[in-house]
């Protein structure tokens, strides 16, 4: 997660929809337990369990072991193995972690603390390989405040990282919006926030050095060290690497004096959002929009640096990655499943609009001194306003508590897809999405039970996995179901949504998000991913941090697609076939409604697909 994100489930909000009679308007039903939820929201939340390890060993010394996201699951549901696990605490013992693999030539992964990617990067395929984690790889090297330097060792968190610099009095300027990842982690998959003022909201454009650890030929001890300062050509291909060249030991960063920003949240009427999502990151240096596609709205984030000297000491503690009580979250995925199958689109839209209107009441959970919602802007300090993430950071409580997406238990489950269409498209593309949207709104409810759409810019990088040009980036959240090829009510928009955003607009998925299909033939779109192969044979010529994953979505070798039964509705691939959908119950391959070329597992009749030119 992620990678980080503003459009998470709320799941007291769904556990409470599940109590109610389903023809009462929610509205109506939120003013009168307003002191209830509020009391429920607020009680214990501070505190829960961490999330779970994502590498896992059964046998002595760390040996027979699996690797896990933090959701518990990767997009093809399969389990990955690995012969052995190895916890380097310093430089030298990752070199010589390195040095073993290289040596007998084993595949070789990276796994990081929490292990937020959705795909397999952090999978070294088959059983004999070895996971490198670099979860105590975590301290800070040093810090020069005059200079506005930081270098950390690559398995920092966020968290911690943001924490360090500001006690320097220094600030990271842009953040993914959660800070449950490592540095080493977020840099690989390209992560952001908002923004296209300066150098923009990637935080590898804030990177001056790194320290790699390679494979090396047996004279130099099978592993090498390579240091790369500013200047040096391959720092474009280290910054956004996908984990394929090595492992990072340590990063160094430019920071900012720390600063202060300026928040508030206004909710419009969507329908000049095409216009605005062209300009509204040229208004704001932190400027953000979330869509709301059923209701027709947008909330719009006006976001902004200001003098330090403003009073105000704001904190955003983001509701949606606050700990959940165990109980609420088994009960919010209950009702969601229940809506899933049995409910039917007055019930869904229904519930649908309860997290939205809960998050507004509180602020998202943005306050104006740490404790008290009293109006916007919020004003605070960068550290304090960046990013969020209460619940990793929870005290041991046995699974009373915890994140909300936690795998120990049956808590919300979702796939997100996240994804880059060039500033020049927007425009085009939020009509052509609207287009959609208007055939059947109701369709939509499942994006607004989820917070909607997030939209974060990012600026063209000279990284050459990272955005070629000024993009927008569309993080869609949505239900995914525990059973292998269930279906999903109104799965089709959502396909169809993705396949204009990759087919009609040319966007890029984001590394660390999105089902296989995405990345289907995702990197003939990045100009300088050539050069990222050059350096790639040059560090790894063995390809020993190669998996078939990422072979498959780096173009070397095999193709991200898995076509069999079912695959469409898994998000394996795109339907050809309605064996690829769930023809038995009723889901069958057929053109979208928008955009013709693509193809969607849908329950409407065949007839209905020769009407479309009429739509
Ligand atoms: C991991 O397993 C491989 C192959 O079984 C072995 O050569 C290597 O030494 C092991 N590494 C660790 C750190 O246990
Ligand atoms: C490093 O990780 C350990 C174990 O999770 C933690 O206790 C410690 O606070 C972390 N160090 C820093 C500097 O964040």
């Amino acid at each position: 997660m992620p990678c980080h994100h503003h459009n998470l489930p709320y799941p007291f909000a769904l556990a409470f929809i599940s109590c109610l009679d389903q023809q009462a308007r929610p509205m109506e039903l939120i003013g009168m337990h307003k002191p209830l939820l509020l009391l429920i929201i607020m009680a214990g939340l501070a505190s829960g369990s961490p999330p779970p390890e994502p590498v896992a060993c059964t046998g002595r010394g760390n040996t027979d072991c699996t690797v896990t996201n933090t959701y518990g699951s990767f997009p093809d549901r399969t389990i990955c193995r690995a012969a052995n696990a190895t916890f380097p605490t310093t430089e030298a013992e990752l070199v010589a972690a390195v040095a073993s693999a290289a040596a007998s030539k084993r595949k070789v992964k990276v796994a990081t603390k929490h292990s937020h990617s959705f795909p397999k990067l952090a999978c070294p395929g088959g059983r004999s390989g070895t996971i490198i984690s670099t979860e105590r790889l975590n301290r800070t090297v040093s810090v020069d405040a005059a200079k506005g330097l930081m270098t950390v060792e690559s398995g920092m968190v966020l968290r911690d990282l943001i924490k360090a610099a500001a006690a320097a009095g220094l600030a990271l300027p842009h953040s993914p919006y959660w800070y449950g990842i490592t540095i080493g982690g977020l840099l690989a998959t390209g992560a952001h926030g908002s923004g296209l003022w300066g150098k923009g909201s990637a935080v590898h454009e804030y990177v001056v050095g790194m320290r790699i650890v390679t494979p090396a030929p047996a004279s130099e001890g099978w592993a090498v060290v390579r240091e790369l300062g500013v200047d040096h050509p391959d720092l474009d291909a280290v910054k956004v690497s996908l984990g394929v060249l090595g492992v990072v030991s340590q990063v160094t960063l430019a920071l900012q004096p720390m600063f202060k920003r300026s928040v508030t949240f206004e909710k419009r009427d969507d329908t000049d959002f095409a216009a605005q999502s062209a300009v509204w990151g040229g208004l704001h240096e932190f400027g953000d929009m979330a869509w709301l596609p059923r209701q027709g709205k947008v909330i719009y984030r006006k976001d902004d640096r200001i003098p330090v000297s403003t009073p105000g000491n704001g904190l955003n503690d983001y509701i949606g990655f606050r700990a959940n009580p165990t109980l609420a979250l088994i009960t919010a995925r209950a009702t969601e499943e229940h809506l899933e199958k049995d409910g039917d689109d007055i019930a869904r839209c229904l519930s649908a609009r309860v997290p939205g209107a809960l998050f507004e009441l509180q602020a998202y959970g943005f306050t104006n001194d740490g404790s008290f919602f009293t109006g916007y802007p919020v004003v605070g300090f960068q550290n304090r306003i960046q990013a969020s993430g209460t619940c990793i950071g929870s005290r041991e409580d046995g699974l009373l508590s915890s994140c909300t997406w936690d795998p120990r238990i049956r808590s919300p489950f979702f796939y997100q897809s996240g994804f880059s269409v060039a500033l020049s498209k927007t425009p085009a593309f939020i009509a052509d999405m609207q287009k959609l949207r208007d055939l059947n709104p109701r369709a939509f409810c499942g994006l607004d039970a989820k917070l909607g759409i997030l939209l974060r810019y990012v600026k063209a990088s000279s990284a050459y996995l990272g955005k070629s040009e000024d993009s927008l980036d569309f993080d869609v959240t949505y239900y995914r179901s525990y059973t292998e090829g269930e279906t999903r009510a109104h799965s089709d928009v959502i396909d169809e949504l993705e396949q204009l955003a990759f087919g009609k607009y040319g966007a890029v998925p984001h590394w660390g998000k999105n089902r296989n299909f995405a990345f289907t033939g995702a990197i003939t779109k990045y100009p300088k991913a050539g050069e990222f192969l050059k350096v790639k044979d040059r560090y790894d010529p063995d390809g020993i941090f190669s998996s078939e994953w990422s072979d498959q979505v780096l173009g070397i070798k095999g193709s991200p697609n898995v076509v069999g039964k079912g695959c469409a509705i898994e998000g394996l691939c795109v339907c050809s076939d309605d064996s690829h959908c769930a023809p038995e119950k009723g889901y069958f391959c057929r053109p979208g409604l928008v955009y013709q070329k693509s193809r969607v597992c849908s329950t409407r009749p065949a007839a209905t697909t020769d009407l479309r030119d009429e739509l």
